[in-house]
């Protein structure tokens, strides 16, 4: 199935994300083990907001039934790619997280890693999750925390615009309560545990350039910005916060990214939720 002709976004058209993404594609390695573990048989897998594909093509290396779905063609293609070189075969779906274009229940597990935290109405795509997961399967949502250095770089960069409001909402999925409210009269149950990944970059100059040059929040509103003058104390306090985190002694960038693991079972049909936050 490779279906990569949808609507697209313009947020995320153009530019190179894996430049900056491929640094923390492997907290979907985690992910997808995660929530595999003790599955028997090969598992029919969705990955919404799949992107380049990062989690769906760990699926499908360990031997799941895959399908990757993204608002973004462009992105779909590059997983289509890299899918022919490293893995089994996925199919790639052009589709938006609020309308999943599957039956109910056609998954035994569906995931996302820092995929759907960037659509619109989550309380509508958390019931799309739960919609086309079978009862009794299984749902992992990771996504950046409003807290940790990635859920910070856009409003460290968005609170130079006049209107910098839409900065933190995408970390709203990092936030227990509030996911727990979304989930909470689905027949789901959750469990929101705290996570991170390593993230390394040759220097903090080059981590700045991929930023600024990849799709994503950013680059959609640093036209704005530049034509307000305001984009190089924007550039100057992505650096510094990049800065502030480093690990490393040797001039490169090396930071821990915290992000939020949402870990969901499906019920049988029953209403209402039991939700725990694991920590
Ligand atoms: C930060 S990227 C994450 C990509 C990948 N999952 C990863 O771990 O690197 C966010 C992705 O979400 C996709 N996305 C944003 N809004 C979406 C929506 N409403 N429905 C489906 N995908 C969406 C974007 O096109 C983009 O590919």
């Amino acid at each position: 199935m490779t279906t990569v002709n949808g609507p697209g976004t313009a947020a995320w058209r153009g530019g190179d994300y894996t430049a900056a993404g491929d640094a923390w594609a492997h907290a979907a390695d985690d992910v997808v083990a995660a929530v595999l573990a003790g599955l028997p048989g090969a598992a029919r897998v969705l990955d919404v907001g799949t992107g380049s594909g990062p989690a769906a093509l760990a699926a499908a290396r360990s031997g799941a039934r895959v399908v990757g779905l993204d608002l973004e063609p462009e992105l779909l293609r590059i997983a289509a790619q890299r899918a022919r070189r490293a893995a089994g075969p996925v199919g790639w779906v052009a589709g938006d997280a609020r309308r999943l274009p599957f039956p109910a229940g056609a998954f035994d597990v569906v995931l996302s890693t820092f995929g759907v935290m960037f659509a619109p109405e989550p309380a509508r795509v958390a019931a799309e999750l739960v919609r086309v997961t079978r009862p009794g399967g299984r749902l992992a949502v990771a996504s950046w925390t409003p807290d940790g250095i990635m859920g910070r770089i856009a409003p460290t960069v968005l609170r130079h615009l006049d209107t910098p409001a839409a900065a933190d909402g995408p970390t709203r999925w990092g936030e227990p309560e509030r996911v727990e409210a979304w989930f909470a009269q689905l027949p789901v149950t959750v469990r929101c545990r705290p996570a991170r990944v390593r993230v390394r970059y040759p220097s903090v100059a080059h981590a700045v350039s991929v930023f600024e040059a990849k799709p994503g929040p950013i680059r959609a509103h640093r036209r704005a910005l530049e034509r307000a003058g305001r984009w190089d104390r924007a550039r100057a306090d992505l650096a510094a916060l990049f800065a502030a985190h480093n690990r490393a002694g040797d001039g490169s960038l090396v930071f821990d990214a915290a992000y939020l693991l949402v870990e969901g079972r499906v019920g049988a049909g029953r209403a209402g939720n039991s939700a725990g936050h694991g920590r």
